[in-house]
């Protein structure tokens, strides 16, 4: 069926004012099943659950509402079953409504007794956002229980770490993975808290200015597991800065894991050759027979900028909306649901990507040259009685010196060493250890072992704290 067939096909839960069909440009426009068909689950607890208050209020008869809760129960194996999105209907709404009319006849259109659309789709849309939410911070572990097992396996690897993209100081390969665990854990912190304000209840705020039937809000929002009612039945309809909100939370997480990405991209090339992804995690070249691509995190890293691309998108369509319901609030689902998948889609890969990921030592080692110990140096100097901006100064001669000879910064002789400053005269070889730098740095945080040890203790206590820990 195309969609031009369609207009007329599925029922509407309004018409009576009007004469003729709606124009196939309007309903195409107009239809928001194909995206929100997904709501299903959510539309009919929700119906549930107003059956029976209207029941508890006095306003169906308890008969009436047994027969619509089996006629509910025959539409959710219809919807199980089905292709609910293929169906002819404007939106989840009127395709339930019609399914149930087939199985209660005139009966069914009670369950729109005193509510709206307008309420209804808020709810249905908190309630599946609720569930993303919870969802999401469960789909976020596997991937940080990736970094610290990758993480247990190289605390002793010493591995160059960059800043401006310059080789800088050496950390431990265990340092750098941890690095990526944290941003993951702040964006479950805000994932809760955002599901704390997305937990509201619209239902009984009808089209926005309230019921007339006298439903309890505070009763409704517990059925349906939400905490309390909108305080506002106009705000209750119009409000989406809960969904914003989420967006930006799954926004932030995309736009880390790109972060993460990026580094795998660059660390696995050749140029680096830091890592070394597994063949399940690789992709081939139709042209060139040797190549070995990225793709999985060129994709995490591009969707960093399609979410970007989502929640502004989303807040440019809330930005002047007067007052009220306006259509406009219908996006927010195909925004929420494309983000949604999309940022699952990543942290799954890059879940699989770090765990089957191999560190490759001796190229890290190979990086880790004297000169990544110069602020060391400096710092020692300092140490000794040297104001450290001249000691800054002084090693930024030696390497200067060892550049101009040619010779590696730890391989400028004892007398060169002197002219610069006496004391260096004095230096030990094992100065230039990469081990002992690492140990240098026993700061909460920093490279040493037994900092990198507390960081791996931090990281697993969090892991087990909410009991989906390994
Ligand atoms: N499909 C609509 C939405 O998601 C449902 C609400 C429609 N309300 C209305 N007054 N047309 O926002």
């Amino acid at each position: 069926m195309t969609d031009d067939e369609t207009s007329d096909k599925g029922s509407r839960l309004w018409g009576g004012r009007f004469s003729g069909g709606m124009a196939d440009e309007l309903n195409r426009i107009n239809r928001s099943l194909p995206v929100d068909w997904r709501l299903w689950p959510f539309e009919l607890l929700v119906d549930r659950v107003w059956v029976a208050e209207l029941v508890a209020v006095g306003r169906l008869e308890e008969e009436a509402g047994e027969r619509l809760l089996e006629g509910l129960d025959r539409v959710e194996r219809r919807l199980e079953t089905g292709d609910p999105g293929a169906e002819p209907d404007e939106d989840i709404h009127s395709l339930v409504e019609r399914w149930l009319e087939e199985e209660v006849g005139d009966l069914a259109s009670a369950v729109r007794l005193g509510r709206s659309r307008n309420d209804v789709a808020a709810t249905d849309t908190r309630l599946w956002t609720l569930t993303a939410c919870h969802a999401m911070e469960r789909r976020i572990r596997p991937l940080q229980e990736a970094l610290v097992e990758a993480a247990e396996g190289c605390v002793d690897v010493p591995f160059p770490a960059y800043s401006h993209l310059q080789r800088a100081q050496p950390t431990r390969a265990a340092h750098w993975l941890l690095s990526h665990f944290w941003p993951l854990e702040r964006g479950r912190e805000r994932l809760a808290a955002a599901a704390g304000r997305v937990a509201r209840l619209p239902l009984g705020a009808a089209a926005g200015m309230g019921s007339s039937l006298p439903v309890d809000r505070q009763r409704l929002a517990e059925r349906l597991g939400l905490e309390a009612p909108c305080e506002s039945s106009l705000d209750a309809v119009a409000g989406r800065d809960w969904a914003a909100e989420v967006l930006y939370v799954w926004t932030q997480l995309a736009v880390d894991l790109s972060r993460l990405a990026e580094d795998l991209v660059l660390f696995s090339s050749a140029e680096f050759g830091l890592v070394r992804f597994a063949d399940a995690y690789s992709t081939g070249s139709s042209l060139m027979p040797h190549k070995r691509n990225p793709d999985g995190a060129e994709l995490a890293r591009a969707r960093g900028g399609t979410l970007i691309g989502l929640l502004t998108g989303f807040l440019a369509t809330l930005k002047g909306l007067p007052s009220g319901y306006n259509k406009d609030l219908q996006e927010d689902k195909r925004a929420l649901f494309a983000a949604d998948q999309m940022l699952g889609e990543v942290l799954d890969v890059l879940a699989g990507t770090i765990r089957t990921l191999e560190v490759v030592p001796a190229s890290a080692e190979s990086r880790l040259d004297a000169t990544l110990i110069a602020t060391d140096l400096a710092e020692w100097l300092a140490e000794s009685g040297v104001p450290f901006r001249e000691a800054h100064d002084l090693i930024g001669r030696l390497v200067r010196r060892a550049e101009e000879g040619g010779v590696a910064v730890a391989d400028v002789s004892d007398a060169e060493r002197a002219e610069i400053h006496p004391i260096l005269e004095g230096l030990e070889p094992g100065f230039w250890d990469v081990e002992a730098a690492l140990e240098r740095r026993g700061t909460a945080g920093g490279t040493s072992r037994a900092a990198v040890e507390r960081q791996l203790a931090a990281a697993r206590s969090s892991l087990v704290a909410d009991g989906k820990g390994p």
